[in-house]
């Protein structure tokens, strides 16, 4: 692992320049690639951003957020990622997207490189099987916002090496996170309990039990979440939230994974939760 220098981060969404984020503040050098550019140059600035709050926090100097800056070059070429050692997918939750990229990685990256996806649901088995070195293949799966959530779950393919589990569990720690190890199911740990919380919730609103704030307001107030559930729903998006109880409902065949059709009305409505502007709740 100490010879990981440079790490590519492949898709500069929310996840992806979260990611981006805190490998440049860990000093790696970073390629963040994404297929346009505006989508590059978009993280880029929403990185400066967040690292200009973390130095006014007091927890970086502001020289640190210039260098860090200066690790992180943008592309939208594929082909120019072959000096990483190491790389992280964070494209859309579709499989089709997911293969393409690790194929591509696979060609381009060297054949000693460990190819990670944060997906939050799609087997890193499957994904592994896409490329010529299942053993360097792990899931490595950050939680928004990225440079604040401590959590790395790190998801062992059926294939993957004890080698290559060691480096990315390392390697979170050299960020700053917290790996915890997990075995490859559907939505892993965190979704397999996370989101039938949501979808729970979004049951007891849809039932009239109570209001979105009143749900929320009792795991603020009463387990002492950070966030209710739905309030979460809306800042993860609840067109993932849909997906990823699909994810589980396929994979572990419980009718009670099945999405609650609240929550697939909303999203037929385009209400998605804070990125478009409402759901649970309205955004400005
Ligand atoms: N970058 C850097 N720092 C950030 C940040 C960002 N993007 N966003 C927030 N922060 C920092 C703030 O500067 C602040 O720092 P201090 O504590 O030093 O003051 C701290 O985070 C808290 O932020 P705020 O004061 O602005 O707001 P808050 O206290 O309401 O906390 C929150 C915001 C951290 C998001 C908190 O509400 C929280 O923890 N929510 C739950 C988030 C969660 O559950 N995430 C997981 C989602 S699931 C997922 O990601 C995976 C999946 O597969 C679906």
């Amino acid at each position: 692992m100490s010879d990981i220098k440079t790490v590519a981060v492949l898709g500069a969404g929310t996840m992806g320049s979260g990611i981006a984020h805190v490998f440049a503040r860990s000093g790696f050098n970073v390629l963040l690639c994404d297929i346009d550019q505006r989508l590059v140059e978009s993280a880029l600035t929403k990185i400066r951003t967040n690292l200009g709050r973390e130095a006014a926090k007091g927890k970086l100097a502001e020289s640190d957020v210039e260098a860090a800056l200066a690790r992180i070059t943008t592309t939208t070429d594929r082909e120019s990622l072959s000096a990483a050692g190491f790389a992280v997918e964070a494209a859309s939750e579709r499989f089709d997207i997911k293969t393409d990229i690790f194929r591509a990685l696979d060609r381009i990256l060297p054949a000693d490189a460990i190819l990670a996806t944060n997906t939050s649901s799609i087997s890193i088995t499957k994904l592994a099987a896409q490329t010529t070195r299942p053993a360097q293949v792990i899931g490595m799966h950050f939680f928004n916002p990225v440079p604040v959530m401590q959590l790395v779950e790190v998801i062992r393919g059926m294939a993957t090496s004890d080698a290559t589990f060691s480096t990315v569990r390392d390697l979170s720690v050299k960020l700053g996170k917290t790996p915890v190890e997990v075995n490859d199911a559907p939505g892993f740990v965190s979704n397999r309990v996370l989101m039938p919380l949501i979808n729970e919730a979004a049951y007891a609103v849809m039932e009239g039990v109570a209001t979105p704030q009143a749900v929320d307001e009792v795991f603020k107030l009463g387990m002492a979440h950070p966030m209710g559930p739905l309030t979460l729903a809306d800042f993860i998006g609840l067109d993932v939230c849909v997906d990823i109880m699909r994810v589980l409902y396929d994979g572990l065949g419980n009718p009670k994974y099945n999405p609650c059709p609240l929550l697939v009305r909303m999203v037929d409505a385009g209400w998605l939760g804070r990125k478009s502007g409402k759901g649970f709740y309205t955004y400005e």
